[in-house]
């Protein structure tokens, strides 16, 4: 099975490769470019050959220039940028070169922005080697990093010039971070595609078990919608908006914690900041179904993935007071209030200005009590 998929933006085209083999394909398009001209940034996990899905992988990393970082959220800091750059001017690259980032979510947002600003912006390709970066972070050109705390703070938009999913790379990751990247898939079916939603509930122990092909339509089916939202709003004017579902809640969780993925990793938090906006549609509006907050409870318990603080041992009750202050730190806050995306139907969705304390803290609670 394989897939091409193009990305249109204003501004830039990209195809996106998906199949079982993808690493050959990359290796042929990189057989045309001059070796001089090509440097790879790989997740620090692939000095392991252990982790290589393929031989092709092994002789990609030995053929090239190359620096190896860690994965994990303490690698997208302002720190972990300088030493990039640091490579890339040590390397000498010319403004035609290219940088291949091989790794997960961390990687690519990184070594996204490292691309986007070096010398004003060197070619860039992604190969996403986890659940999160295959079916979303490695389109749609956000790149970016933490900094005070605070997710994302900074950050490019910046698309690549070709971006190749290899699914083997999804036998060595881990359950955990495997399923907070279906977080992202659960969203956007929420938000938009009710007949996908349905194919998660029905597929999700072959998903679960890693089963190719599922595995093969969630990663296209999520990019599909991904693209569908990004194409004509690059810039989260309106339906970009959208993708943001449970993200406001989840950001505020998420840098409660510290940010620091070992308590709570990104997908956890979209899947508990989706709980809280479904409890806060049927508290906005009476008259819808509340059935909507089931639908939400059972896929993302489908996947393992938390509806209530309290399945994830490890981490401390958050103080609600704290979180709702939080809050105020979101990007796509604006002066009336913040914004939240809400979704009174599977398959729907409306972006929503709310000032009200009591209910967003309530919405908070819902999750927590
Ligand atoms: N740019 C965007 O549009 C966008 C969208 C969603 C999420 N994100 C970002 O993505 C990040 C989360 O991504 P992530 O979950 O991939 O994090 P990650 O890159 O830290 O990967 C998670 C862990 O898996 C390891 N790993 C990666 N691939 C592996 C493999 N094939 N085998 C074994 N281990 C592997 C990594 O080393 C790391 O320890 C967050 O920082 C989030 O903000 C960005």
């Amino acid at each position: 099975m394989f897939a091409s998929l193009n990305a249109e933006y204003y501004n830039a085209s990209y195809p996106i490769i998906i199949s079982e083999n993808s690493l050959s394909s990359l290796n042929i398009y990189l057989s045309e470019i001059k070796k001089k001209n090509i440097f790879l940034i790989i997740d620090s996990k692939f000095k392991d050959n252990n982790y290589h899905p393929s031989k092709t992988l092994t002789k990609i990393i030995n053929n090239y220039n190359k620096i190896f970082i860690s994965g994990g959220i303490k690698s997208k800091s302002l720190n972990q940028l300088t030493k990039i750059l640091f490579h890339l001017s040590e390397t000498n690259l010319t403004r035609d070169s290219y940088i291949v980032a091989i790794g997960g979510g961390v990687i690519g947002d990184i070594v996204g922005l490292a691309a986007s600003i070096y010398l004003r912006g060197l070619k860039l390709i992604h190969v996403p080697t986890s659940t999160t970066s295959m079916l979303d972070s490695s389109i749609g050109g956000k790149t970016g990093l933490n900094i005070f705390d605070k997710v994302n703070m900074i950050g490019t938009y910046y698309h690549p010039e070709m971006v190749f999913i290899d699914t083997r790379f999804l036998y060595t990751l881990n359950k955990r971070d495997f399923r907070a990247g279906i977080a992202e898939s659960i969203k956007k079916s929420i938000i938009s595609d009710k007949i996908f939603f349905n194919y998660l509930d029905v597929n999700s122990d072959k998903i679960n078990n890693l089963e190719f092909e599922s595995i093969f339509y969630l990663i296209k089916k999520s990019l599909e919608i991904k693209l569908m939202h990004t194409r004509q709003d690059m810039f989260e004017k309106a339906k970009r908006l959208f993708l943001n579902y449970g993200h406001t809640f989840g950001q505020s969780l998420e840098s409660y914690y510290g940010i620091d993925q070992k308590s709570l990793r990104h997908g956890e938090a979209v899947s508990l900041g989706c709980i809280c906006a479904s409890y806060m549609a049927c508290a906005l509006n009476k008259k819808v179904d509340k059935t909507i907050i089931s639908q939400h409870k059972s896929i993302f318990s489908k996947f393992n993935l938390p509806v209530h603080i309290n399945e994830i041992k490890s981490l401390k009750k958050p103080k609600v007071n704290i979180l709702f202050n939080l809050i105020n730190n979101d990007k796509k806050k604006i002066i009336t209030g913040n914004r939240f995306i809400l979704s009174e139907k599977i398959g729907e969705a409306k972006v929503v200005t709310i000032s009200n304390k009591k209910l967003i803290i309530s919405s908070f609670n819902k999750i927590l009590e």
